[in-house]
C-alpha cells in the first residue's frame, strides 16, 4: 500500500512510499484511512527537527491527525464496520508510570510512551492501518471527513479541562477567556470556549482574510494587538502560538486567580528580556497558574468529539480550507494566507 514516510531528522527524506500492509501486531481493528490532517509537529519532522522512527527502522509512516472508515473489527469491539473513527495518537509508556497505568498516558512521566506518526510507531498516512479497539474513537457520521478535526480538538478539549481542574481549586465562575492565536488550535480553543458561554477574544496578527471572519462568525471578538488592548485581566488565557512575547503578555495580564494554559511548542533559542521580579510578584500575588498542556488521552478524545457534534457543520467547513490528493501531497505543505486546516486526502469519505 501507498504511505507518505519520512527519515525522521533528516530534511526533505518524506516520499511517497510502498509499504507492507499493516502489522497484525498493532491490533485487530482494520481502517481504510480518508484524511489526514497536517499541522505544525508534521512540519517540524519534515524539515528535520522532529520526530523518531519505530525501533530498528530508518522510515516513519507520517501522520497523527486522521479519520477513517473501520474495514474489519472483532465482534466485541466498540467499533464495527463502516463506522468513521479516529485513531489515538499516544500509547502508554511499557513500564507504566503510573499515569500511564491509568490511561493518563497524555501525562506519561517517563518520556517512555509512543506516539503514532511521531514517535517510534508508524503513523495514519497510510492507505489503510491496524489499531487495538482501545485506542479507537467513533465519530459522529454526519461529520464526513470533518472528522479529521477530532485529533487537534481532542488537544484543546484537554486544555479546558487544565484550566477547569485548576480554576476549582477556589470559587470558579470564569467569564472571559483569551486565545493566542487563530490557528487551528486556536480556532478550536475558541470553539469549545463559546459552547461554555464565555465571553471569547482571539488575538492573532493577521489583519484580513478568512481568520477574523471565522472568529466573529463564532460569536468571539477578534484582535490584534496585546492582551490588555482586547480585554481587562481575563479569567483564562489559552497560547496557542509558542511565541516567546505572547506567553509573557499572558502570564503578564491574565486576570486574578486566572489560568494561562500553554498549548504551544515554542522553537526555542530566541531570548527576550523581561522583569522577572515583577512577574513573581504578579503572580504570587494574585494567586496566578501556568500550566502546560500536551496530548490528550480518551476522555479527551471524547470531549472533542461531543464538541465536534455540537458544532456548526458550515464553520468546520471551513476550517478545513484545503484537501490535497496523497499523490500530490508535497502541495500539502505549501501553506497560502487563509489556510487553516489542510487536509491530505487518501480515500473519498
Ligand atoms: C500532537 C500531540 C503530540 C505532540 C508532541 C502534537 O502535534 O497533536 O498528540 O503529543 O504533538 O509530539
Amino acid at each position: 500500500m501507498k504511505a507518505l514516510t519520512v527519515v525522521p531528522l533528516q530534511k526533505g527524506s518524506a516520499a511517497l512510499s510502498d509499504v507492507d500492509d499493516p502489522p497484525e501486531s498493532d491490533g485487530p481493528v482494520l481502517v481504510e484511512t480518508l484524511g489526514v490532517g497536517i499541522c505544525g509537529t508534521d512540519a517540524e519532522i519534515l524539515s528535520g527537527a522532529y520526530g523518531w522512527a519505530p525501533p530498528g527502522r530508518e522510515r516513519l509512516i507520517l501522520g497523527h491527525e486522521s479519520l477513517g472508515r473501520v474495514l474489519d473489527a472483532p465482534a466485541g469491539a466498540p467499533v464495527s464496520a463502516g463506522d468513521l473513527v479516529v485513531g489515538i495518537v499516544r500509547r502508554p509508556d511499557p513500564v507504566p508510570c503510573g499515569n500511564c497505568a491509568v490511561g493518563e498516558w497524555d501525562f506519561c512521566r517517563n518520556g517512555k510512551y509512543t506516539e503514532r506518526g511521531i514517535k517510534e510507531h508508524d503513523g495514519y498516512l497510510s492507505e489503510r492501518y491496524r489499531i487495538t479497539p482501545d485506542f479507537v474513537v467513533k465519530v459522529d457520521s454526519s461529520l464526513g471527513i470533518l472528522g479529521v478535526l477530532l485529533e487537534p480538538t481532542s488537544v484543546v478539549a484537554k486544555a479546558w479541562e487544565q484550566v477547569d481542574k485548576i480554576g476549582h481549586r477556589a470559587h470558579w465562575e470564569p467569564r472571559t477567556a483569551v486565545i493566542t492565536g487563530a490557528g487551528p488550535i486556536g480556532l478550536l480553543a475558541a470553539l469549545i470556549g463559546v459552547q461554555r458561554g464565555l465571553e471569547v477574544h482571539v488575538i492573532d496578527q493577521m489583519t484580513a482574510g478568512k481568520k477574523p471572519d471565522l472568529v466573529r462568525a463564532l460569536g468571539a471578538q477578534y484582535h490584534t494587538g496585546v492582551i490588555a488592548d482586547a480585554v481587562d485581566g481575563p479569567d483564562v488565557v489559552i497560547e496557542c502560538t509558542g511565541v516567546s512575547a505572547l506567553v509573557l503578555d499572558a502570564m503578564e495580564h491574565v486576570g486574578p486567580g486566572g489560568v494561562v494554559c500553554l498549548t504551544g511548542v515554542s522553537s526555542g533559542g530566541r531570548e527576550i528580556s523581561v522583569d522577572e521580579g515583577q512577574l513573581n510578584r504578579s503572580m504570587v500575588l494574585a494567586n496566578e497558574a501556568v500550566v502546560g498542556s500536551v496530548n490528550a488521552n480518551r476522555r479527551h478524545y471524547e470531549a472533542g468529539a461531543d464538541a465536534l457534534a455540537k458544532a456548526d457543520r458550515n464553520w468546520l467547513d471551513q476550517l478545513v480550507s484545503r484537501k490535497v490528493p496523497l499523490d500530490r501531497w508535497q502541495e500539502a505543505l505549501q501553506r497560502t494566507p487563509d489556510d487553516v486546516k489542510v487536509v491530505v486526502e487518501v480515500s473519498q469519505a
